[in-house]
């Protein structure tokens, strides 16, 4: 898996067999309901794509971009909308598919943005949680992974825009980002 990779945190069969778990809770909460998928880019494709392949209910998709980090491994704090959504989501059930929680900081801002909109309801699922995620008051419905606070990449995360198309979800040695 080349130098830069130190381990494999989470398999492709492990992400597979959590999204299959996930999508089948996620289609008995909105049973006979329209959802709407907010996929935040672009570290949510992957996430995105799978578990809506994983849904049997219909759904439609729409795409959110927001900025929290340059280039390094540190949350700013600063949150930029890069792309807002396509459609008004008043009245909608809003499920934002995320890709990963850290520090919390986008998901809170995201929370009270799109809960501004007047959706019908809003809930969260990621894929990834990190421990610091706790520390926000962040009521996160649907969680596939709580893994420890290292810099993970793969499986739509990147570190500099790279290692986003790994199928599975690993650590990076600590040498390429200087830690
Ligand atoms: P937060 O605002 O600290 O919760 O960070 C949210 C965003 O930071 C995620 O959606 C990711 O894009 C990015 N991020 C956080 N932790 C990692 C990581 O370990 N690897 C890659 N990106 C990360
Ligand atoms: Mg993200």
């Amino acid at each position: 898996m080349g130098t830069d990779l130190e381990s494999v945190l989470v398999s492709k069969e492990e992400i597979d067999a959590k999204l299959a778990e996930l999508a089948a809770k996620i289609d008995a909460e909105y049973a006979g309901k329209e959802l709407l998928l907010v996929g935040v880019l672009k570290g949510a494709v992957m996430v995105m794509a799978d578990l809506a392949r994983t849904l049997s209910n219909p759904v439609t998709m729409d795409w959110m971009a927001v900025s929290s980090y340059g280039a390094g491994t540190q949350s700013s704090g600063v949150v930029r909308i890069l792309k807002d959504l396509d459609t008004d989501i008043k009245g909608k059930h809003v499920l934002i598919v995320e890709d990963i929680i850290d520090s919390g900081l986008t998901l809170s801002w995201l929370l009270s943005n799109l809960g501004s909109r007047e959706p019908a309801s809003l809930n969260v699922c990621t894929l990834l949680r990190k421990p610091d995620a706790a520390k926000v008051a962040i009521d996160v419905k649907w969680v596939g992974f709580d893994i420890p606070s290292e810099f993970v990449v793969g499986y739509g995360l990147d570190y500099g825009e790279k290692y986003r198309n790994l199928p599975f979800v690993g650590t990076l040695a600590p040498h390429v980002y200087g830690g």
